[in-house]
């Protein structure tokens, strides 16, 4: 085993064994518990973000049945990631846009195929994209993960030496309980891992003519409240933005900092993490 070491952590007087990435620093989540609330578009703005600052940045796709990053960066065609030899294994080449190595399952499927596995499957294919991909050196790998606090979460909090994990909320109630479901699971005294706060998404809308009006479409103080009840930081606010959704769904997400108030969202966030 080169590329990864084990360490223990002590659980309730049972160890677990956690397999740490030996040429990756820090293995940041991107979760929630809620689907459709930005945790794509956060991760791989986070990445685009870190990599514009310099670091070493890998993004890792671990959405098994719902993979978005292809999309966001224009890998959707037919693309497969090779595979070489490295040090006598055989490992996965990641695809490699603005500066981010990049891995996804969704590089494994047609797009339209649904992709139909139970527990174990996913744990395993999870864990070959980890271990099996050719990472190189990285400051942080990305992690963007599927809602809720299914297979996936519990397969990289048991078996991997997570740094950290951000959490995305929109601003309505309705999105809360069920994002603090995975605080908690985060936060468990076995298996958990930093939580390095809460990422409010979808704030409010400023129209492009008078960016000083905000209008609270989801209501307003979801991320505050988290902040509150879990004694987390609120990481940064970000804006519903017309361009960012059109960039994504193009796969243009080094596009949507052009936009003064997403990059001034990102950047309060990375100035955040980075200080961690
Ligand atoms: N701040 C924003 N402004 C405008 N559109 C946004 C914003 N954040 C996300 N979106 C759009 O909302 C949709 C959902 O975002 P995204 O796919 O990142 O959510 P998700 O939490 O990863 O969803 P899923 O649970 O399906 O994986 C996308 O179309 C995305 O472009
Ligand atoms: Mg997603």
């Amino acid at each position: 085993m080169d590329s990864q070491t084990n360490s223990k952590k002590q659980g309730e007087g049972h160890p677990i064994e956690k397999i740490q990435i030996s040429n990756i620093s820090k293995i940041l989540l991107v979760s929630s518990g809620k689907g459709g609330v930005g945790k794509s578009t956060v991760a791989a703005g986070l990445a685009v973000s870190l990599a514009l600052e310099g670091y070493s940045v890998g993004l890792l796709d671990a959405d098994i049945f719902g993979p978005s990053v292809p999309t966001l960066f224009h890998l959707t065609d037919d693309v497969c990631p090779e595979v070489e030899e490295v040090d006598g294994k055989h490992m996965m080449i990641p695809f490699e846009r603005c500066g981010i190595k990049i891995m996804s399952i969704g590089f494994f499927f047609d797009e339209k195929q649904p992709v139909i596995w139970r527990g174990p499957m996913v744990s395993n294919a999870l864990k070959q994209l980890l271990t099996q991909t050719s990472w190189g050196k990285l400051d942080y790998l990305i992690i963007d993960t599927p809602p809720g606090t299914g297979d996936v979460m519990i397969t990289l909090l048991q078996q991997f030496e997570v740094w950290g994990a951000v959490v995305v909320t929109t601003p309505q109630l309705v999105a809360l309980a069920d994002v603090q479901k995975t605080i908690s699971m985060l936060q468990d005294k076995n298996i958990g891992t930093n939580v390095l706060g809460v990422v409010e998404n979808m704030s409010w809308f400023s129209p492009t003519k008078h960016p000083d009006e905000k209008y609270y479409l989801f209501g307003k103080g979801g991320g505050q409240q988290l902040s509150q009840v879990f004694n987390i930081p609120l990481l940064t606010h970000i804006p519903l933005n017309e361009k960012l959704g059109v960039n994504c769904d193009e796969g243009n997400i080094n596009d949507i900092f052009s936009e003064n108030n997403i990059k001034e969202a990102f950047d309060t966030l990375i100035f955040a993490l980075t200080n961690k």
